[in-house]
This record gives structure tokens, C-alpha cells and sequence, in this order.
């Protein structure tokens, strides 16, 4: 079953992949782990979550007759390599701002991982000094008047495509394909954890269960984990974006706040700076399942859910599903924190 009456434009390979991390699950000594695999889910440069973002923004991209994707993401951006990748398919022109998010100035940061990839797939890359922050910027709208002053016709997508009308509807529909991959395994998962950051995975799939608890489902939680430091702000933008994203899809009641969690301790202090847990998840997840996380995102809500099963925060019998989002490309540029 899928998010009913919304045009969507197919660029994953299907349901992405949902499978068990027993090895993980019985080192932490409890909860049964499972993951579900956005890094995965299609041919298109790596993949990741904005990938299932934009299936439900590319409608509007192409009625608006637009040649030019405009968006913007910090130097090893994964959003920003997926909109190339999708450009790349549609056959049109991307644009983008490549911000100074993070402090991180080793050799290669402005080449190699993500913005390798982006080059490669031919989008026109621009590198801004801005620093990190998840709100519409002045760069951005810069950029948008350049293509229009040039003749283009731009389609602005925001940072994490968040802010966007639709931005929350590709993880409502997330939500609606892990009831019917339980349906098909067998399986109930009580406990979702998913990384945070621009907001809108964490909101769409909120919204999603919300809608399909309205329609008998049962009730579950969605744990997200913080992994830029900057809680108010990012619980704020989950906070609206999924209360509109419900409303979209047409859940009749008012969100609980309860049911909006974003849980800090694992971002360290900066975004896009890996700390010591989140380099031990990483390590961990990767020798006990062959599992590969990043340094900015992934590692940091693996390290989360290591913490929430070894301290009992989440109970030893919840079945658990990480949304592992992609992101791995940037590990490339993060090749120091791990040893020669
Ligand atoms: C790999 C990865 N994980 C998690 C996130 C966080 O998703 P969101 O920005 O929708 O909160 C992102 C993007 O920001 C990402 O690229």
C-alpha cells in the first residue's frame, strides 16, 4: 500500500531494502535490530533519502517547466549530490550552492566524495564561504536570480528539500511501505530511530504513522536523533513540517507533542564534525554487519541507538528499525578521523 492521492515519480528501484542486524542486536545485549536501506534504494548516484523526497516534487518540477534545479547543502552535501542525480535523469540543468558548513578543512573537502559526484553527473557546482544553518539563505535566492537573470528558468529546492509543500510526503509514504513490509515479514517495529537534521524524513514519517494509526494501525515511536547541534531550532522545523505534512495527507487530528521527538547527545558540537562515538558506531556497525554509516549523519544516530538499547532507554524486547539514510560518499573526505 501506498501514501494514497499524490503523484509520484518513480526513481527508487521499489520498497527499499528492510533486513535484520542480528550480530549488532545481540552484542548491545538486547531489542531485535532491523535496518531499512534509503543507501540503497536506486541506481542513481548512491542513492538516499532526498531521492524518495524528490519522487514527490519531481511532478511539480516538471509542470512547472522549469530547466534548472537550483539547491543548496554544504560542501559534502548528500542532498545536493542527489538533485545532481536526478537533474542527471530528467535531463535538466542543476545549479548549486555548495556551502562552508563545516569546519573540517582538510585537503579534499571541496573535491573528492559528494562533490566529486556532483561534478562528475555535470551539475554547476559553486562553493560559498556561508556557514552552517538549516533556514532559506541569501545564497541560495542569489543563485535562483542568477539562473532567471541568465534566461534559465530555476525550480528552487530548499536545503534537505525540507522546506518544500511536498518535502514531507516521500517518508509519509516511507511509512506506509514499512506496514507493508510487516505485513509481509511478520514483524511489528515498535521503535524507529532516524537521524535529524533539515527535518522533513523525521516529519514525513511522523505524519505517515500518524495517518495510518488514524486508520487502525498501531501506535509506534519515531526516535530522532540529533546530528547538528542545534536542537531548538531543528525540533522547531520537524515540529511544523510535520504538522503540515499531516495535514496534507489529510490526518484529521491535532499531533501530540509527544509524538514529535528529537533526542540530543550524539551530534557532538558542531554539525558535520564526527566525535568519539560517532567514529565507534561507525567502526562498530561496520565490523559486526558490513553495515557502512557516515561520519555526519549516519554514525551519529547509530551511535544513538547504541546508547538508547545499552542503557535500557529503549526496552530489551522493542523491535527496533534504523532508517539508515545513505550518506556514505562523504565518508571519503573523512578519510583522517579513521587512521592511516
Ligand atoms: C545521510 C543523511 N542522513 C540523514 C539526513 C537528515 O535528513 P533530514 O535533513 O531530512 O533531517 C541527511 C540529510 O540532511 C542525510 O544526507
Amino acid at each position: 500500500m501506498a501514501l494514497p492521492g499524490f503523484e509520484r515519480y518513480p526513481l527508487t528501484f521499489g520498497p527499499s531494502p528492510v533486513h535484520p542486524l542480528e550480530r549488532l542486536g545481540d552484542h548491545l545485549g538486547g531489542a531485535r535490530i532491523w535496518a531499512k536501506r534509503e543507501d540503497c534504494n536506486c541506481g542513481l548516484a548512491f542513492g538516499g533519502n532526498k531521492i524518495r523526497k524528490l519522487e514527490y516534487i519531481v511532478p511539480d518540477i516538471l509542470a512547472s517547466g522549469a530547466d534548472t534545479l537550483v539547491s543548496i547543502g554544504g560542501y559534502q552535501s548528500n542532498h545536493t549530490r542527489q538533485v545532481a542525480a536526478v537533474g542527471a535523469r530528467l535531463g535538466l540543468k542543476v545549479r548549486l550552492v555548495q556551502e562552508h558548513w563545516v569546519d573540517y578543512d582538510v585537503p579534499g573537502y571541496d573535491q573528492v566524495g559528494n562533490i566529486l559526484l556532483s561534478r562528475i553527473m555535470g551539475a554547476d557546482v559553486r562553493l560559498d564561504p556561508a556557514g552552517f544553518d538549516i533556514g532559506i539563505r541569501r545564497s541560495w535566492q542569489d543563485a535562483l536570480d542568477d539562473v532567471s537573470a541568465s534566461g534559465g528558468r530555476p525550480y528552487p529546492i530548499p536545503a534537505g528539500a525540507s522546506e518544500h509543500t511536498f518535502g514531507g510526503l516521500g517518508f509519509a509514504n516511507w511509512a506506509y511501505e514499512v506496514a507493508e513490509q510487516e505485513r509481509q515479514l511478520g514483524v511489528f517495529f515498535d521503535t524507529v530511530v532516524v537521524c535529524t537534521v533539515t527535518g522533513s524524513t523525521h516529519a514525513g514519517m511522523v505524519a505517515g504513522f500518524a495517518a495510518l494509526e488514524e486508520a487502525g494501525g498501531r501506535p509506534r515511536r519515531v526516535l530522532g536523533i540529533d546530528a547538528s547541534a542545534t536542537l531548538e531550532q531543528t525540533r522547531a522545523q520537524v515540529d511544523r513540517i510535520a504538522r503540515h505534512t499531516a495535514s496534507l495527507i489529510g490526518v484529521q487530528r491535532t499531533l501530540r507533542t509527544d509524538e514529535i521527538t528529537v533526542l540530543e547527545g550524539w551530534a557532538g558540537d558542531r554539525y558535520g564534525i564526527p566525535v568519539a562515538s560517532t567514529i565507534e558506531a561507525i567502526r562498530l556497525a561496520g565490523r559486526l554487519e558490513g553495515m557502512i554509516t557516515d561520519p555526519v549523519y549516519e554514525g551519529k544516530s547509530m551511535a544513538g541507538l547504541i546508547d538508547l538499547v545499552t542503557s535500557g532507554r529503549i526496552d530489551r524486547d522493542a523491535t527496533v528499525l534504523y532508517a539508515h539514510l545513505g550518506g556514505q560518499p562523504a565518508l571519503n573526505a573523512y578519510a583522517g578521523a579513521f587512521g592511516s
